[in-house]
């Protein structure tokens, strides 16, 4: 099915990449291609649909997911547009249709949106397709239909098809929960955002040097006492594994998958000051609400720190349907290479043990990674060419990468010298420089095939609320998601700019505060 695709893909990328000639004036109808991430092709025409009381959502008869998706396009546009929307198994003549099919071209996350004078049928052959077709149906619709009071119409979607697969498997986001702790509401808000964007991982790090934030049964001290601050001082907190649950359930009702890491060898601080025996000198340092990185280590030589380890991904693989674990492995500067050659070897083996697979940063490509194991490469312009050629080389041997180079992918780098939250120690990354980049030519000499996806880490130092999360991913993670969706042959700077401006009203709509760069030309509405 690749090839026909292919075509597809190419024909469909004159449309897209128009540039700033696709704008339109807002009272018209958007374009079909004005959707970030960019679809793989759209062929627009015919006569346009519009929304009305008559509405109804229909949804095939044997498919709870089908229907669940349907429930949640109604919540999203019953409060703005005042219609009722109901989800229907009936036959209906006029309205949105979300169906499964068996066409595999589509794929496992898919769609095919096809828009005309009786409605719009999303067609997928996994549920997650019909999930992303309605991401794309909400960015179709004029941005006010994202508000939570009633606003006026018309509610019209332009005529034509969309046919859609994503290139990567891999769209990750992570959140830094351990520098400063997310509520599960916050962390609920932002894999909302998320989902706009089809991305379809949520990377939690749930521990640091700073605070240890998941409830572990056989070493409790780990969340009461190890949780208990943040940077700064703050009080902290952690996931009760009730509260774990609820994430992963509210990720997965919206087609992401949770990858949980716990930070090891290094970055340990708060697991070291829970339990003194942890320490080769047998004494628990002081918790640590500052912000410097490199100091902390788990004794490698210490059988306990294996019991410990052993404890830790066991429970922690037992609460995450995901299949991976990421074990960190950045920064061990008080890791010798050896101890931490020694140590990757066995966290990686109880990772297998407990049935998932291994995720590391990409210092892992620097030990021994097991088969099947992805290296999350996070160096930047400044990174060594023999660092660089550690990963490539891995790459080589049949490790996997999934690109977050920090000078592009970072969200927590600054826009600009003037942006008052972030850090710069990868540089400046304004809009443009995030999103300008190949995830398959990144690292020069990477086979076909290794690169899984991409992946914007949210580090925390500097963040504590939804608003900072929200300032500093929005606008540069759907430029992130669009890396990890569309076809290489949408890429294209002025064309993605204009697309992007068109998202500021939806953005504003939905009530996130986000960076308007004077490199986007931010439409009016
Ligand atoms: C990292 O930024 N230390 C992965």
């Amino acid at each position: 099915m690749l090839a026909p695709l292919l075509l597809v893909v190419a024909a469909g990328a004159t449309s897209i990449a128009a540039g700033p000639a696709t704008a339109q004036p807002a009272a018209k109808p958007r374009p079909l291609g004005q959707v970030v991430p960019a679809p793989a092709s759209v062929s627009e025409g015919g006569p346009s649909y519009a929304l009305s009381d008559k509405t109804r959502i229909r949804v095939d008869d044997d498919s709870n997911e089908a229907h669940r998706i349907g429930a949640y396009l109604a919540d999203v546009l019953r409060p703005s547009t005042g219609y009722a929307l109901p989800v229907t198994n009936r036959d209906a003549k006029d309205g949105i249709r979300l169906r499964l099919s068996s066409d595999r071209s589509l794929g496992a996350e898919g769609y095919r949106l096809q828009s005309g004078r009786y409605g719009v049928t999303i067609t997928a052959a996994r549920a997650a397709g019909l999930f992303h077709g309605v991401q794309t149906l909400r960015q179709l619709l004029p941005a006010a239909v994202e508000k939570d009071t009633r606003q006026q119409g018309p509610w019209k979607v332009v005529g034509g098809t969309i046919e859609d697969v994503p290139r990567y498997g891999y769209r990750g986001a992570m959140l830094d929960v351990s520098r400063h702790f997310f509520t599960v509401d916050q962390v609920k808000r932002y894999i909302d955002q998320m989902a706009l964007y089809k991305i379809n991982k949520l990377h939690l790090h749930l521990s640091d040097d700073q605070g240890w934030r998941i409830a572990i049964e056989s070493w409790p001290r780990l969340a009461t006492y190890g949780g208990s601050t943040q940077v700064g001082g703050g009080p902290g907190g952690y996931y009760s594994k009730a509260d774990y649950k609820e994430i992963v359930r509210h990720a997965s009702s919206r087609y992401l998958e949770v990858v949980p890491e716990i930070d090891l060898p290094g970055h340990t601080n708060a697991a070291l000051a829970s339990y003194a025996e942890l320490n080769c000198d047998g004494i628990a340092p002081p918790l640590y609400t500052g912000t410097e990185v490199g100091f902390s280590s788990l004794c490698v030589p210490k059988a306990v720190t294996y019991r410990f380890l052993d404890d830790v991904v066991r429970e922690l693989a037992a609460l995450t349907p995901g299949k991976y674990l990421h074990i960190g492995g950045d920064e061990a500067h008080s890791t010798s290479h050896e101890d931490y050659v020694t140590f990757m070897d066995r966290a990686q083996a109880i990772v297998g043990k407990y049935g998932k697979k291994v995720m590391g940063w990409h210092q892992l490509a620097g030990a021994r990674p097991v088969e099947g194991a992805v290296a999350q490469y996070w160096g930047y312009d400044a990174t060594s060419a023999a660092e660089k050629a550690k990963v490539v080389d891995a790459a080589k041997e049949g490790t996997k990468l999934v690109l977050s180079p920090a000078d592009r992918a970072y969200l927590d780098m600054k826009y600009n010298k003037d942006t008052p939250l972030g850090l710069s120690w990868a540089g400046l990354v304004e809009v443009q420089r995030s999103y300008d980049w190949n995830p398959q030519t990144y690292l020069p000499g990477v086979p076909d095939g290794s690169v899984l996806g991409v992946e914007a880490p949210l580090w925390s130092e500097t963040l504590s609320t939804n608003d900072h999360i929200e300032f500093m991913a929005f606008p540069r993670l759907p430029g992130i998601a669009e890396l990890g969706w569309s076809p290489t042959a949408t890429h294209d700077w002025d064309a993605y700019k204009v697309r992007l401006g068109a998202q500021g009203p939806r953005l504003a709509a939905l009530g996130i505060d986000f960076y308007r760069s004077s490199q986007v030309p931010w439409a009016a509405r």
